[in-house]
């Protein structure tokens, strides 16, 4: 076989296909592992959207290439999410773009943007395909340190002027995958204004927005004063209503942007399938938000027992006002050494903070996308194996 490209040879292995095979060698040894490393929501999407679907599937006449844009439906069902979800008004032919998932969306930003010599402003503790989009691309990644102390946000006064004067997208997450945090209007105010005065697009990752606790509404980044100027925000179906492997999600905002951006993915990919997109337009335009506060209830209360019982697993944590995830370290032990432990001898798989930049070796991300038996039965076997382990004697 010839050499594999250098552009893939540079780019660390997807740690969630490493840990996959890892998974399924131990499940064909006969282990039963309990999976709180990934965030696959075990719960289904409403049901009027898998009958949508299904009512779509038979008609003969959705068969075919749905466009590059998608269907102008599906579109304008995105802008009527925006106008009634936060107040903003997109144009559905020129603001609003459809993705094969918001990952696909995410790496072929960083594509049709940046080159070699160029940089990409990367929070340090994020969702790892900010950074592979800026390597698969061959331009520079310029880490911005995410701490506990400020709330896991970036620092944008710190960022060198020789940096910014280079760097040409920025990304954000919030409500955050891996850490919970979450951002107010206000940040994205003072993103805006930076990324106007240098010259540098937003990239606002938003998939958890629908998913919050205790009260809390998250905002869009395109809510920000001028943001449309500088701003897209990807949204993803995945959280928001259960359908992570249907592959949807749409990528929002200035028109110039997602133009770019088509120009990647119409040489690369067709859309997606018509039925697809009508049953995202029964997810947007019919699910109550009953549906989604009574989904976003049995995360909280997943999230609530895995934070009574960190004391006796030897982990500690902040409560998270969104996403599927706990951001916790452990207090006994180095975490990297908690999270093989707990993988061999408790058979739980937890997820190192490490995959999510250097930022966070020391953490441990834990997700609430099992169900509630499996969730139990996980606790159940980390507190007697940490028991025995480290509090016996
Ligand atoms: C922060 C973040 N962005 C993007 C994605 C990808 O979502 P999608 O399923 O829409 O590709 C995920 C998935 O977990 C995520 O956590």
């Amino acid at each position: 076989m010839p050499e594999i490209s250098d552009r893939l040879r540079n780019l660390p292995p997807y740690f969630f296909a490493l840990i996959g095979q890892r998974m399924r060698e131990m499940q064909e040894r006969g282990l039963d592992i309990v999976r709180l490393d990934i965030g696959n929501p075990d719960m289904p999407p409403p049901p009027h959207v898998v009958q949508t679907l299904a009512e779509s599937v038979r008609n003969s006449g959705k068969h075919g290439y749905s466009g590059y844009q998608g269907t102008p439906a599906f579109r304008q069902a995105v802008a009527r999410y925006y106008q009634r979800r936060f107040g903003v008004d997109l144009d559905p032919d020129t603001e609003v773009l459809p993705l094969i998932g918001s990952k696909e969306g995410i790496v072929n930003m960083s594509l049709a943007y940046l080159d070699a010599g160029d940089i990409s402003l990367v929070p340090d503790i994020s969702y790892p395909s900010y950074a592979t989009g800026a390597r698969l691309a061959g331009a520079a990644v310029y880490w911005l340190p995410t701490v506990a102390s400020n709330y896991y946000l970036p620092e944008i006064d710190v960022i060198p002027d020789d940096i910014a004067s280079r760097a040409k997208v920025l990304w954000v997450n919030y409500p955050n995958n891996p850490t919970g945090a979450t951002a107010d209007i206000g940040f994205y105010n003072k993103l805006t204004r930076f990324c106007l005065k240098n010259d540098i697009l937003l990239l606002s990752d938003n998939p958890y927005v629908d998913v919050t606790f205790d009260g809390y509404q998250a905002c869009s980044a395109l809510s920000a004063e001028n943001a449309k100027a500088c701003t897209v925000e990807f949204v993803s179906f995945s959280k928001t209503f259960n359908m992570a492997g249907w592959r949807l999600g749409a990528a929002v905002g200035n028109a110039a942007a997602l133009r770019t951006l088509l120009q990647v993915k119409s040489n690369v990919d067709s859309g997606h399938f018509q039925a697809i997109y009508d049953a995202g337009i029964a997810a947007l335009d019919h699910t109550p938000q009953s549906w989604i506060n009574e989904r976003n209830a049995v995360y909280r209360r997943r999230r609530d027992r895995i934070l009574e019982a960190l004391p006796e697993i030897g982990l500690v944590a902040d409560k998270p006002k969104g996403t599927l995830y706990i951001w916790a370290h452990a207090t006994q032990i180095a975490s990297q050494e908690y999270i093989e432990r707990a993988l061999t001898e408790a058979h739980v798989a937890l997820a190192p903070g490490e995959a999510y930049g250097k930022g966070g070796k020391n953490y441990i991300r834990l997700s609430v996308g099992v169900s509630d038996d499996r969730l139990d039965q996980a606790l159940g076997q980390l507190k007697s194996w940490y028991t025995s382990a480290y509090r016996s004697g």
